[in-house]
């Protein structure tokens, strides 16, 4: 994956980051609340956005949110400012595909909507799997590419518009990145169709 397609999906984020808020109502609070309960340590968040999970995490874990637009970042730096966490929280902006962390350095590692967007996923996927802990969990909201061969095609048909709107792809094949990836899915639920589910892998160690 090229400098310049990462810059791109980069530059979509930066310029919708304004009204991403009003536009983006594909994940329930409900299901944000779930995927977090449970969460512990150290935890990364990786393409944290306009940080729509900063209050449904529980306290005293210590937060550390990245994301490779500075806009999008700004968004989520005014509501940590605006909320009062009960936990420690840094954000920083930084590449999912080329994270500056040592390996081994979460116990959780959070992904809600973000691999649709990730310009190299399997590249993002594996980064992931090194920062996190052997013992630690991978737990994940995403959409994807349907199962049903009728709206799958579908999906790839509008996907050019999507991406080049929005930055997000509709037709990734998730569940195949994440083993082409090296990792291993331990749990996964349909949250709509198999169009959007929630995840729980098992990094590479
Ligand atoms: C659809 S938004 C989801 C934001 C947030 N996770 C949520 O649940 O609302 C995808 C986010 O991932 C970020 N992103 C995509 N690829 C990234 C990468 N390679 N490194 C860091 N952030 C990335 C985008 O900038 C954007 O903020």
């Amino acid at each position: 994956m090229t400098q310049r397609s990462t810059d791109k999906i980069k530059n979509r984020y930066n310029r919708i980051s304004g009204v991403y808020d009003s536009m983006d109502k594909m994940i329930k609070d409900s299901w944000r609340k779930d995927l977090l309960k449970n969460v512990t340590g150290n935890v990364l968040e990786v393409g944290i956005g306009t940080g729509a999970n900063l209050p449904f995490y529980p306290p005293d874990i210590h937060l550390t949110g990245i994301d490779f637009s500075p806009g999008m970042l700004n968004k989520a730096r005014m509501k940590a400012d605006t909320l009062e966490l009960p936990y420690q929280i840094s954000l920083v902006e930084m590449n999912a595909q080329e994270m500056d962390f040592p390996d081994n350095t979460f116990d959780y590692v959070v992904a809600t909507c973000v691999f649709c967007s990730v310009p190299d996923p399997v590249k993002g996927l594996q980064e992931i799997s090194r920062v996190c802990k052997p013992e630690g969990e991978i737990i994940m909201l995403e959409h994807m590419r349907s199962e049903n061969a009728v709206v799958g095609k579908m999906m790839d048909i509008v996907n050019p518009v999507t991406v080049n709107t929005w930055g997000a792809n509709i037709n990734r094949r998730t569940l195949e990145n994440i083993n082409k990836a090296g990792l291993s899915i331990e749990e996964k639920e349909d949250l709509v169709f198999t169009i959007f589910r929630k995840l729980k892998i098992k990094p590479d160690k």
